[in-house]
């Protein structure tokens, strides 16, 4: 038997309405933002997550389905959204427009990571961008666009936590900072701490093995060390979010896995739902359009994971309910009535009405049953007579009221499907 390959996953019918649902309210609450959807492609060139993501990450390192295409080009899955829109924006003359820009996208990424819980290789997010407004009031914007997904989907349980770490100005002082302090404590590092001391000592900093994050708890703070720009962003962010009554708290581990980040950096974190608790991600990133050849274009932006966001809903007790659509079903006796049935509810289909009827030449106890399995709301059932008179009963199967309607009456059939 061939299986999926290992850390993607089916998402079956019965389990289809709260994706829906999901993808529904994300689109609402990007649309009360004023922010519009961008498509870009599954695969891109590989060169782009190595100089936008950051060839130091693990995401490039290690967690890339990177391949080359018929012709020799190495090309990868998308391990994220915020470098490919990067470049839509420098590709499509865009970084002219009007600003703020303000966009969001709905897309399926790929790392190869180890599955678990809320960690598969292919993954689902929610994400936003904002380019072209440094100041930190878009900070607060994109932090409240997320804010209001959480609450919408009716997550409880989650905390925010913001840190900001620095700029190019600060950020080289704040890392030999932090090489000093875990310098006298290498032995104990665990091996990827190791390496990281060299390539990239703030990823130390959210290390989950135990002994490392025992170390990183009296590790120098990246708030402390901050130039006067990027402290002066990060009060006027507080003083946003204290305005907007938004809860936060300041957490200087919070360092996010991407090299592109600068100053604010932020994550919903849920507390009930495992070791996989970030529901959400995301930062400022004000020098990847220019590092990936564009123009000086200030950005910020988070992603949500899906499956993320429905094991908080889950444990918030968020239950999804497949969208109530009264259904007709029309059961047939005998070929003629069954031939006719097919005209009914194909005419019934024009007019907007969902309805099904028998494919398979079942009895009238089986449609019957179908019917019920399908939840049909109303059923009608054409025999002889009904063919002969051109009249049926629609019956309401919640109450077994019954009323007569003429078959090609189509308005009154609707008028009965849609009252309450
Ligand atoms: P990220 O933190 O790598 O950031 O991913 C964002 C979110 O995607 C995570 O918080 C998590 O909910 C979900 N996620 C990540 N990896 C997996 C996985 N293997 N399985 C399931 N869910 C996962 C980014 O991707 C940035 N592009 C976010 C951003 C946008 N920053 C600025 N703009």
């Amino acid at each position: 038997m061939i299986q999926k390959p290992r850390g993607t996953m089916d998402i079956l019918p019965k389990d289809v309405a709260t994706w829906q649902y999901i993808e529904k309210k994300a689109r609402e609450v990007a649309a009360k933002f004023g922010f519009s959807e961008i498509r870009f492609p599954t695969f891109e060139s590989t060169e782009l997550f190595q100089r936008g993501v950051g060839d130091s990450t693990d995401v490039v390192q290690k967690e890339m389905y990177t391949f080359t295409d018929r012709e020799g080009r190495g090309l990868t899955l998308r391990p994220e959204g915020t470098a490919s829109v990067a470049r839509t924006l420098i590709e499509n003359g865009m970084c002219s427009d009007t600003m703020p820009l303000k966009l969001y996208y709905l897309i399926n990424c790929f790392r190869y990571e180890k599955p678990q819980a809320g960690r598969s290789r292919e993954f689902f997010q929610f994400g936003v961008e904002l380019f072209g407004a440094s100041d930190a009031a878009a900070d607060a914007e994109i932090i409240a666009v997320a804010h209001s997904l959480i609450k919408e989907l009716g997550i409880k349980n989650t905390t925010l936590h913001i840190n900001s770490i620095g700029c190019p100005e600060c950020r080289p002082a704040y890392r030999n900072a932090l090489k000093e302090y875990f310098a006298s404590n290498t032995e104990q590092l665990c091996d990827t701490c190791k390496s990281r001391l060299e390539t990239n000592p703030l990823r130390i900093l959210d290390c989950k093995s135990p002994i490392c994050s025992e170390i990183a708890k009296n590790a120098p703070k990246t708030i402390e060390h901050l130039c006067p720009e990027c402290k002066q962003h990060m009060d006027e962010l507080e003083g946003y979010l204290k305005e907007m009554g938004i809860e936060y708290e300041i957490d200087p581990h919070i360092v996010r896995g991407l090299d592109y980040y600068t100053r604010t950096v932020y994550e919903f974190i849920a507390t009930d739902i495992g070791a996989q608790s970030t529901i959400l991600g995301g930062g400022r990133y004000d020098g990847l359009i220019k590092d990936l050849g564009g123009p000086s274009l200030a950005g910020i932006g988070f992603a949500a994971g899906i499956t993320r966001l429905i094991l908080a809903m889950e444990k918030s007790g968020v239950n999804i309910q497949d969208e109530n659509r009264p259904l007709l079903y029309i059961a047939s006796m005998g070929k003629a009535a069954a031939k006719f049935a097919m005209g009914v509810v194909a005419k019934l289909r024009n007019e907007g009405v969902y309805a099904e009827t028998d494919l398979v030449g079942r009895s009238l106890k089986a449609q019957m049953k179908y019917a019920d399995k399908k939840k049909a709301k109303y059923t009608l059932i054409i025999g002889d007579s009904e063919l002969e008179n051109n009249k049926a009963q629609i019956k309401n199967m919640e109450n077994s009221s019954q009323v007569e309607i003429s078959l090609d009456d189509f308005a009154s059939i609707k008028e009965i499907l849609s009252a309450e």
